[in-house]
């Protein structure tokens, strides 16, 4: 098992985890290898699933299957001059992991329920990354409905590919961007009688 570097607080303790976790942008090699990300990927999909449908599935994609995904993509570009920058977001970690959201016809789960269910469990995998060291930052592309990229990726037509989590090491002294407190009073709302 590859280690993270340690940039982090000690693990073990979530809620420091939760509060401290942030996306970075800028990643180098090394990614977890594939054992443990079979390992992060169990821990995940302890998420909140209804019905544990696991209405997902995830493809790792490394070395030059990264450029190889990036000329599919900038196949779909709508312009030329941008068809090399398109291709190059795709080297910009080590490791991408493809999110396919797998829904099915359920009688009482409805696919809303499945799509949250998916977005938890990735959720909890970029929580469990920042939580050992590793970098990881979710994007919805480039171009996840593109036809090039569906079918370079095997996307079946009862799925949807939903981004990207971009994977590696975060590199030393990158600021992350800004993040502005939310005033969570405008967020909640409460009825019924309560000592507040
Ligand atoms: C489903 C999803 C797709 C996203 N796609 C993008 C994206 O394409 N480009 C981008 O700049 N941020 C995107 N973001 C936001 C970043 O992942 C990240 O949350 C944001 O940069 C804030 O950083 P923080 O997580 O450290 O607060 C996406 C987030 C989610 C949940």
């Amino acid at each position: 098992m590859t280690t993270a570097p340690d940039t982090r607080p000690a693990a073990g303790d979530s809620e420091t985890a939760i509060r401290t976790r942030r996306s970075t942008i800028r990643l180098t090699a090394p990614a977890p290898g594939a054992d443990e990300l079979l390992d992060l990927l169990a821990a995940a999909a302890t998420a909140p699933d209804h019905g544990q449908l696991r209405p997902w599935r995830v493809i790792a994609i490394c070395g030059d299957a990264r450029a190889r995904l990036g000329e599919a993509a900038a196949e779909a570009a709508p312009a030329a001059e941008l068809a090399e920058r398109i291709a190059a977001k795709h080297l910009r970690a080590p490791l991408m992991l493809g999110l396919v959201f797998q829904p099915r016809d359920h009688p009482t789960i409805p696919r809303w329920e499945q799509l949250a269910a998916t977005s938890a469990m990735a959720t909890t995998l970029l929580l469990l990354l920042d939580a050992r060291g590793w970098g990881g930052v979710w994007f919805g592309g480039p171009y996840p409905d593109a036809p090039q990229v569906r079918k370079h990726l095997g996307i079946g037509d009862d799925e949807q590919l939903l981004g990207y989590l971009y994977v590696g090491t975060p590199v030393p002294g990158t600021p992350s961007g800004s993040r502005a407190a939310v005033d969570v009073r405008s967020k909640l709302s409460w009825l019924g009688d309560t000592d507040r």
